[in-house]
């Protein structure tokens, strides 16, 4: 077990707990990794080289051939360098305008990977079939698009793809020259030819020459081309350098984002020198990092290769298939542009270029090729409670009956990996959880759920039969010899690993997860249907192993190395495992598995958290930017440790922390093993009840949340949304990642992250009314973006609704989110400049996949001004509208607005409107067509939405408006 204690210790001391936290020596630097060196030598040199640098790879013109349909073009590709060496280049242009590039090896050695997309993929995409290929002298486009904006040109020498919106370029590739596709060769060739150099015959003079051409771009030594020693591990590299090296320049883009995960600023800082600037490039390797760094370029625990690039008029993505590690460079030579250099370790070149234009279109392309993120069940955007570790089955009770007695919501409480007796995952340990079938219904009682750690490691005994079954059926990841199995530490000690890449793995982990008794080998019959997944360590984290995982030359099925699969692996585990949890019942239950490795595809699945944070308030502001970037990168169900895993935060630090929390999708609080225990009951005054308040505004607010995971599964739009994406046109709030909106509701938050703070700054983006979600005072932004200076005492979180904006809340406390089923709703209705505002609420029933039936409610609401100073607020059946975009994956031909579920919470009521910023007090609010029967309410004058000033604003409240949410009427105020 890592020991806190002494890190504690130095920190106290030092006070500078980040600098020394991190074992930075366990990890490469780019200068530690053969080819991140090399990558960035050719870079050095192409610098160095300025104009005379030209990239030795070309298009052969009489090579191109069209498939019969025009739609793909492929050709053949020569390097100057190694002109025997064939390489292929295949462009597609899918239906929605995205470009596929992709590059490989032809008739090699051996064969790269080519899979990474098939693991990302939704499903293979739809290629144009009216986009038609010209070829030129120089040059091979298609012009494409709606009105024909679009623009691919291939240039073939040098080979250049560049992506162009009304003849503007958007993206190029190896516009610097910096592409390079290190082939398979045999070891001994080298050698060969330095015998024959030193022939005297002068054939040598001419391998010579070769060899100089060559240098000058691949350097002049094979710089660990053949093995490679870090530390005290030497990796074979059987196959000898086969890296890839790719520039890709956004010449009129300023700011890049994505890439998660990296603990940094939302629009990434350069690599290169410019300020702010790392020294290292961002790496992608899915590593377990001890004690990470709140500023940094390290990798982290997933990866996901999809950067966007942003400008005032346009926004376009790249998306990088590949499935090895990869270093990214950035830079940006000029405020309005950037450039990006992406070295890989292996695989094919395997690119899509996003055109955009918006970043809203971003989202909708990479959705269409990688999915969303699948309609969660709704109790699992409620508020987890985990530590390391409650350690029996009575400790959880205590703990329900502790959340109870204080009246604090909580809807799931966690084990770690203490339940499981020494750490075979399944395998209760009787001595402390003698009951698990008990305490888990004791749970379910109150309408919660347990989640359970499944770790990948399986201790290598004979009495696990986990372990035991595994490796009778020969499905475990392989050593470097490809023979037997590859052993490695972790929890359980001496361990081996599932290799999720064997078909023959599949069924039978869904077969271990059934909860009842098999003909033949394990199930988890201690379990039940409310019991859900945590599957963490699966970069996979081998502690004796280098850079703590897996050795790059272990075997997966298929003969791949680990080395080409290392940023998918930890996605196939949590992909498999959430198959197993929906498998369970007869009546398939949406899953619940928190992954902490993941790549691109994952959204389709899992949720995420950050891992091993600390409890430092830099890693609490950190989280939050970490959040955002996963989020753009399609990893909506993002959320980190609330309290910061490490440390014993003071209370202060841990209600801001809730604040935060309660604004995250995941919301879920953690803690080490060494730590304190800090469940909220557990705070003295005013702290504990601070928190009760926080929990319970995230409970209110789950309408708005469940709305918003539905627009995401659809969509693939965020739902935590920085500036950039909701006002693209804004600079100043291109850098902005420390505030952000609510999926589309209008809510916007910026959660306090310093100490002994008792006001906020706040950035509002327009000439809009911004009101105080708690006082309804109101803003007045402006024009060009406004900061304005908020109060934030410790009870307080600036959370703001944007004018035009209608919120359902449910405000009833309750015990946990089933129990809020039939509670009525709360409409906050929040005028627009211009007296009007739309709102939407989406409801289903949370836990099955019957709303793929059409068994859901969604509704529209809408405030306008039919006269002045009359104010309609009404409600309408938007699924009727829209059957089609009611649900992802799924076109309803028809919905039946009354299907079972909408009988199910008929009589669910509006229990109260509020309308802010009405310009006067009315004379009358009625129900539209009721008898004409006065509503009750009361009216507070205040600022008006139209006035261009700050001030409280006029609240209207409309008491038991008589109405039904799940029914059209109209409430008209005049
Ligand atoms: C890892 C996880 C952490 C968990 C611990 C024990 O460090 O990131 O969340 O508590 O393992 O399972």
């Amino acid at each position: 077990m890592r020991s806190f204690a002494l890190f504690a210790v130095l920190s106290a001391f030092l006070s500078l707990p980040d600098v020394f936290a991190v074992k930075s020596h366990d990890f490469k630097t780019c200068s530690q990794s053969g080819f991140c060196r090399r990558g960035r030598a050719l870079s050095a040199r192409a610098q160095e080289a300025q104009s005379s640098w030209k990239s030795p790879y070309s298009i052969d013109p009489s090579s191109i051939i069209f498939s019969p349909d025009e739609a793909v073009v492929s050709a053949s590709v020569k390097s100057s360098l190694y002109p025997e060496i064939k390489f292929g280049l295949e462009l597609r242009i899918h239906e929605d305008g995205v470009v596929r590039v992709l590059m490989d090896e032809i008739d090699g050695l051996r064969q790269r990977y080519d899979e990474a997309a098939y693991w990302a993929l939704v499903a293979e995409p739809q290629v144009s079939k009216t986009v038609s290929w010209t070829t030129g002298k120089k040059d091979l486009r298609a012009v494409y698009g709606d009105k024909k904006e679009f623009e691919v040109v291939v240039a073939y020498e040098p080979l250049r793809v560049t992506l162009l919106r009304n003849g503007k370029e958007q993206i190029v590739l190896n516009g610097r020259g910096l592409l390079h596709m290190e082939h398979f060769r045999t070891q001994t060739a080298k050698e060969t030819t330095e015998e024959v150099a030193s022939d005297e015959s002068g054939e040598g003079q001419e391998v010579l020459q070769v060899e100089n051409v060559r240098a000058w771009f691949e350097g002049e030594n094979e710089d660990d081309y053949w093995s490679e020693t870090f530390s005290k591990w030497t990796d074979s590299k059987p196959k000898g350098p086969e890296s890839l090296s790719l520039d890709i320049t956004f010449p009129n883009h300023g700011n890049v984002y994505g890439i998660p995960q990296h603990a940094t600023n939302l629009s990434l800082p350069s690599t290169a020198g410019e300020s702010p600037s790392y020294s290292d490039p961002f790496r992608l390797y899915n590593a377990d990092v001890f004690e990470y760094l709140a500023s940094s370029t390290m990798s982290l625990y997933g990866s996901i290769p999809v950067m966007h690039a942003h400008s005032a008029d346009s926004t376009v993505g790249v998306f990088h298939a590949v499935g090895s590690e990869t270093w990214i460079d950035i830079s940006y030579p000029t405020a309005k542009s950037t450039q990006t250099h992406w070295i890989s370790e292996s695989g094919i070149m395997d690119v899509f270029l996003l055109p955009g234009p918006t970043p809203d279109d971003i989202f909708a392309q990479y959705a269409r090729l990688t999915g969303t993120t699948a309609l969660p069940a709704h109790w699992s955007l409620g508020y987890h409670q985990c530590r390391w570790n409650y350690v029996s089955s009575d400790d959880v009770r205590t703990v329900q009956r502790r959340f109870d007695e204080e009246d604090m919501p909580v809807d799931v409480f966690w084990l770690d990996i203490e339940y499981a007796k020494d750490h075979k995952y399944f395998i209760w340990d009787q001595k402390t959880f003698p009951d698990p079938v008990e305490m888990t219904n004791d749970v379910a009682a109150n309408g919660r759920k347990m989640v359970v750690i499944v770790d990948p490691h399986l201790k290598r005994t004979s009495d696990y039969p986990i372990y035991q079954e595994a490796s009778d059926m020969g499905i475990l990841v392989k050593p470097t010899s490809g023979e037997g199995e590859y052993e490695g530490w972790c929890w359980s000690g001496s361990s081996s690993w599932i290799d999720h890449f064997n078909p023959a793995s599949w069924d039978w982990w869904i077969s271990k997860f059934k909860t009842t008794k098999l003909d033949k080998g394990f199930s988890w019959i201690e379990s039940t249907e409310d019991v859900h997944i945590w599957n963490d360590m699966n970069e996979p984290s081998i502690f004796n192993g280098p850079e703590i995982t897996m050795p790059k030359d272990s075997v997966h099925y298929g003969g791949w190395e680990h080395r080409d699969v290392h940023n998918i692996n930890g996605m196939l585990f949590h992909n498999s495992t959430a198959a197993a949890v929906r498998a369970r019942g007869d009546i398939p239950k949406r899953p619940f598995v928190l992954t902490r490795s993941f790549y691109a595809g994952s959204q389709r699945i899992s949720a995420m958290w950050t891992g091993d944070n600390l409890g430092t308030w830099e890693h609490m502001a950190a989280g939050i930017k970490m959040v955002l970037a996963n989020n753009i990168a399609g990893m909506a169900f993002a959320g980190s440790d609330v309290g910061g895993f490490f440390g014993n935060p003071e209370p202060e630090m841990l209600v801001r922390w809730y604040q935060v929390g309660i604004f995250s999708p995941f919301f879920r609080a953690h803690a080490h093993i060494d730590t304190k225990r800090r469940e909220p009951f557990l705070l003295d005054e005013p702290y504990k009840s601070i928190i009760r308040d926080i929990l319970r505004l995230r409970y209110a607010m789950l309408p708005i949340w469940y709305t918003a995971f539905r627009e995401n599964s659809v969509t693939g739009l965020p739902i935590v949304r920085p500036h950039y994406v909701v006002f693209p046109k804004d600079p100043a709030g291109f850098a902005i990642d420390d505030q952000f909106f609510i999926g589309s509701s209008g809510i916007l938050v910026k959660p306090v992250t310093e100490k002994e703070k008792t006001e906020a700054t706040v950035y509002l983006p327009e000439d809009q009314v911004y009101y105080d979600y708690f006082t309804q005072y109101a803003y007045r932004g402006a024009n060009k973006g406004k900061h304005i200076t908020v109060p934030a005492e410790l009870h307080q979180v600036p959370v703001f609704i944007r004018g035009g904006s209608i919120l359902p809340t449910r405000e009833r406390p309750r015990r946990s989110s089933p129990l809020m089923k039939l509670d009525p709703f709360t409409l906050r209705v929040a005028l627009s400049k211009a007296g009007t505002a739309r709102g939407e609420l989406y409801l289903d029933d949370g836990v099955t996949y019957s709303h793929e039936q059409g068994e859901l409610v969604w509704r529209e609401f809408v405030a306008e001004q039919p006269q002045r100073k009359t104010t309609r607020i009404s409600s309408k059946d938007l699924a009727s509208a829209k059957p089609e975009r009611a649900v992802d994956g799924v076109a309803l031909a028809k919905y039946d607005p009354k299907n079972a579920f909408a009988k199910e919470i008929a009589e669910v009521r509006v229990e109260k409107i509020v309308v802010l910023g009405l310009s006067a007090k009315p004379s009358s609010v009625k129900v539209e067509g009721g008898k004409g029967m006065e509503l009750k309410w009361e009216y507070v004058p205040g600022v008006a939405a139209s006035e261009k000033k700050d001030g409280s604003a006029s609240v209207l409240t409309i008491r038991d408006p008589k109405v039904l949410i799940t029914e059209d009427w109209a409430i008209v105020i005049s």
